[in-house]
C-alpha cells in the first residue's frame, strides 16, 4: 500500500485507516458489490476481499507501532553526557588517620590495633594507674553494665601493654583507634574520639628521641615551619611526662583566634615509659628504656581542615562529610 508508506503521523495514519478499512472505506464499498458478482466466483471474490482487509489492517497496525516507537525515541540524544553518579567520600578522620599512618610507616613504625572493649587490667592496672585515680570513676569511664571489669577503652595506651606482652624490644609502633569517655558533647568534647598511640622501646632510647620524632611528625603533617613544645605534666604510665604543644599553623605562633592568642595548640601527652610498666610486661627497665605518646587525631584534623566543632565529625551530615572527598 503506497499510502501507508507516506504516513508520518498518527493523524495521517487515521486518515488512511478511514479511507481503506473504515465503515465507509473503499474495502467496505467493494463488499457492497458482492451481490452483483457472478455467483460462480462470488465465494472466491469474498475470500480475496477478506484477505485484502486483513492485510490492510495488519499494515496499519504495524505502522501505528512504528510511529509510537519513533515518538519515544524522539527525546533521546545518544550524544548527551551520562548523568553523574553520586560517589561516596572518605570520612575526614579516616583521611587524616591514613596520612598519619603513612608518615609513621616511613619513619619505621609498625601499625598496631587493639580492642575497643578492654579489661580494667590493660586499660588501668598495667598502665600503673593507682586504684584511687579519678579516671577510673564511672563519671569518666564507660563500664560494661553486664560484664565485671570490662570497659570501653578510655585511651589507646592499652595497645602499648598488648604489644609489649606480645613482642620483645626493639619495639616501634603507632596505634590509631577510637576511645570512649563519659563526656557531654560540646565543641571540643565528644564521648567517642580517636587517638594515636606511639611507643618506642629499645636500649638507649631517650627523651631527645621522643622530641625529635614528634617534631618531625608534625612538620610532615602541618608544614615544615611548625615547632613543638613539651610542658612538664603527670601521667601514671610515664616518668617524666610532658604535654605536647605545636606552634599554631594558622598564625605561625603570633597569636590568633584558633590558638586563643597563645601561639600554641595542645595536641597530646607523652613521656618516658615508667619502669613499673616495663616490669609489668616483663621487660627489664635496667636494660631497656622507652618513650610513648598519645595524640588526638580529631585535633589534627580540625587544624588541617579548619573545623571548629568536633561534633561535626559524628553527626553524619552529608553536606559536611562530602567536602573532604579527594584531598588526601
Ligand atoms: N593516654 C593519655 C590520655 O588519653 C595520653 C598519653 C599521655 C598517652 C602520655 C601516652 C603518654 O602514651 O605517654 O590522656
Amino acid at each position: 500500500m503506497k499510502d501507508i508508506a507516506a504516513v508520518s503521523s498518527q493523524d495521517t495514519l487515521e486518515e488512511v485507516r478511514v479511507r481503506y478499512i473504515g465503515r465507509k472505506g473503499s474495502i467496505a464499498e467493494l463488499f457492497k458489490q458482492m451481490g452483483k458478482i457472478d455467483p460462480s466466483i462470488r465465494g472466491e471474490f469474498g475470500k480475496t476481499l477478506n484477505m485484502l482487509k486483513n492485510d490492510a489492517t495488519a499494515q496499519i497496525e504495524a505502522m501505528a507501532r512504528e510511529l509510537e516507537q519513533a515518538e519515544t525515541l524522539a527525546g533521546y540524544d545518544p550524544t548527551l553526557p551520562a548523568r553523574p553518579i553520586a560517589q561516596g567520600s572518605y570520612h575526614p578522620i579516616t583521611l587524616i588517620e591514613r596520612e598519619v599512618k603513612r608518615i609513621f610507616t616511613r619513619m619505621g613504625f609498625a601499625i598496631k590495633r587493639g580492642p575497643e572493649v578492654e579489661d580494667v587490667w590493660h586499660n588501668f592496672d598495667a598502665l600503673n594507674t593507682p586504684d584511687w585515680h579519678p579516671s577510673r570513676d564511672e563519671t569518666d569511664t564507660l563500664y560494661l553494665a553486664d560484664i565485671p571489669n570490662m570497659l570501653l577503652r578510655t585511651e589507646t595506651s592499652p595497645v602499648q601493654i598488648r604489644t609489649m606482652q606480645a613482642q620483645k624490644p626493639p619495639i616501634r609502633i603507632v596505634a590509631p583507634g577510637r576511645v570512649f569517655r563519659n563526656d557531654k558533647p560540646d565543641p571540643t568534647h565528644s564521648p567517642m574520639f580517636t587517638q594515636l598511640e606511639g611507643l618506642y622501646v629499645d636500649k638507649g632510647v631517650t627523651f631527645a628521641d621522643l622530641k625529635g620524632t614528634v617534631l618531625q611528625f608534625y612538620r610532615h603533617l602541618l608544614g615544615k615551619n611548625v615547632v613543638t613544645r613539651f610542658r612538664p605534666h603527670f601521667f601514671p604510665f610515664t616518668e617524666p611526662s610532658a604535654e605536647v604543644d605545636v606552634s599554631c599553623p594558622f598564625c605561625g605562633g603570633d597569636g590568633c583566634r584558633v590558638c586563643k592568642h597563645s601561639g600554641w595548640i595542645e595536641v597530646g601527652g607523652s613521656g618516658m615509659v615508667d619502669p613499673n610498666v616495663l616490669e609489668t610486661v616483663g621487660i627489664d627497665p635496667e636494660i631497656y628504656t622507652g618513650w610513648a605518646f598519645g595524640l588526638g587525631i580529631e585535633r589534627m584534623t580540625m587544624l588541617l581542615y579548619g573545623v571548629d566543632d568536633i561534633r561535626l565529625f559524628y553527626e553524619n551530615d552529608i553536606r559536611f562529610l562530602s567536602q573532604f572527598g579527594g584531598r588526601r
